[in-house]
């Protein structure tokens, strides 16, 4: 197969590119050119900027491609330039995101079917919703086939490492320095982590399934972790003890609503998704790589990057650690 990866030197979708050319099929990627990392020299790449709407679809309108996956389609009007641009695709997969079910999210092993409470967030999982709704709707009027992948939490080279709290680098440096880092509640709610080259085998094994078509499919880590166990595996990686203060989610929220953001709009909220409308399709598939050899693999990639923030430059975590400390010792009776 032919296939063009609309992005293609993001996370996961250098994750997408590696797994097909591992399974022997031509890739051609669509960006701008921005990211350190080029791609495999095998790799055709097509600069251009798709917010640039004319361009992008007559640059793809003179190609033919057998199944094309959109990584930074964000909204319907995205969607509607995917299709304008390829008008004869064989299959559209989109991405889109778990972020359309929530916050909040109703339900645990949640499915394809539960409420799309991500619609009224008014940014990303509204943008995403929009998007998905838009290219199924086309499809089911005998348009261009659709798949609409919405992966969990999904991480490895090429973006930060996120913590629970924010959406920051500076706690590596925190743990690589001996400094204790802040949980929320303990760091006790659920996410699926899923390293990108797992998800890569997903969206791969996808490409070109007709059954596929008209799915919505959950590419999610069926395995949920707490924030705590990831901070532990990340300590473990880095070869220092991990150090936690508990800190209730509004006194952060307090501390610094706009710092501390993530954690009512998604980070602090267990989202746990059911895999089963990938096992439907691909019944053979599950993650293989353990998060913490992923971890390992990230971290060295922000490092050489040098993309880990400097914690010295941000005193509001040790402020706030030490307010925790003198309240505790406050209430301490010996
Ligand atoms: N990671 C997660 O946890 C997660 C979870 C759910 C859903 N998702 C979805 O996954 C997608 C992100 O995929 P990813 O990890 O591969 O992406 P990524 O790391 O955000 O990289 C984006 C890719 O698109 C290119 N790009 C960005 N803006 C562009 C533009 N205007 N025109 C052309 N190319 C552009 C980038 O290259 P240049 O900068 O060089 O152009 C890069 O190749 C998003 O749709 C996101 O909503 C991610």
């Amino acid at each position: 197969m032919h296939v063009l990866i609309i992005g293609g030197t993001g996370t996961i979708s250098r994750a997408i590119v590696r797994e097909l050319l591992t399974q022997g099929h031509v890739v051609t990627v669509y960006n701008r050119g921005l990211r350190t990392d080029a791609p495999p020299p095998e790799v055709e790449v097509i600069r251009g900027d798709r917010s640039q709407r004319a361009a992008f679809e007559a640059t793809l309108q003179q190609r033919t491609f057998d199944v094309a996956i959109d990584m930074i389609s964000f909204t319907a009007d995205d969607a509607i330039s995917t299709i304008r641009a390829l008008p004869n695709i064989g299959q559209l997969i989109q991405t889109s995101t778990v972020m359309t079910y929530g916050p909040p999210f109703t339900a645990l092993f949640q499915d394809i079917d539960a409420p799309l409470n991500g619609r009224h967030d008014g940014g990303y999982g509204a943008g995403k919703v929009a998007a998905d709704e838009y290219l199924l709707g086309q499809a089911a009027a005998g348009g261009t086939p659709v798949t609409i992948v919405k992966p969990s939490f999904t991480f490895g080279p090429g973006q930060p490492l996120f913590r629970q709290v924010d959406w920051g680098t500076n706690w590596i440096d925190r743990l690589r320095k001996g400094k204790p880092i802040i949980e929320a509640n303990e760091g006790d709610n659920y996410f699926q982590f899923l390293p990108a080259a797992d998800a890569a085998r997903a969206y791969v094994a996808l490409c070109g399934m007709q059954a596929a078509h008209q799915r919505i499919v959950h590419v999610v880590n069926p395995t949920p972790t707490t924030w705590h166990q990831w901070h532990t595996i990340a300590a473990e990686v880095l070869g220092v003890p991990l150090q936690t203060v508990s800190v209730p989610w509004d006194v952060l929220v307090a501390a610094d609503a706009k710092r501390y953001s993530a954690l009512t709009t998604c980070l602090g909220h267990t989202q746990i998704f059911s895999p089963q409308s990938l096992l439907d399709l691909v019944p053979d598939w599950q993650p293989h790589i353990p998060l913490a050899s992923a971890v390992a693999e990230t971290i060295e990639w922000l490092t050489a990057n040098n993309r880990i923030d400097d914690c010295a430059t941000d005193p509001l975590e040790d402020r706030i650690i030490a307010a925790m400390r003198q309240l505790r010792g406050t209430f301490h009776t010996p």
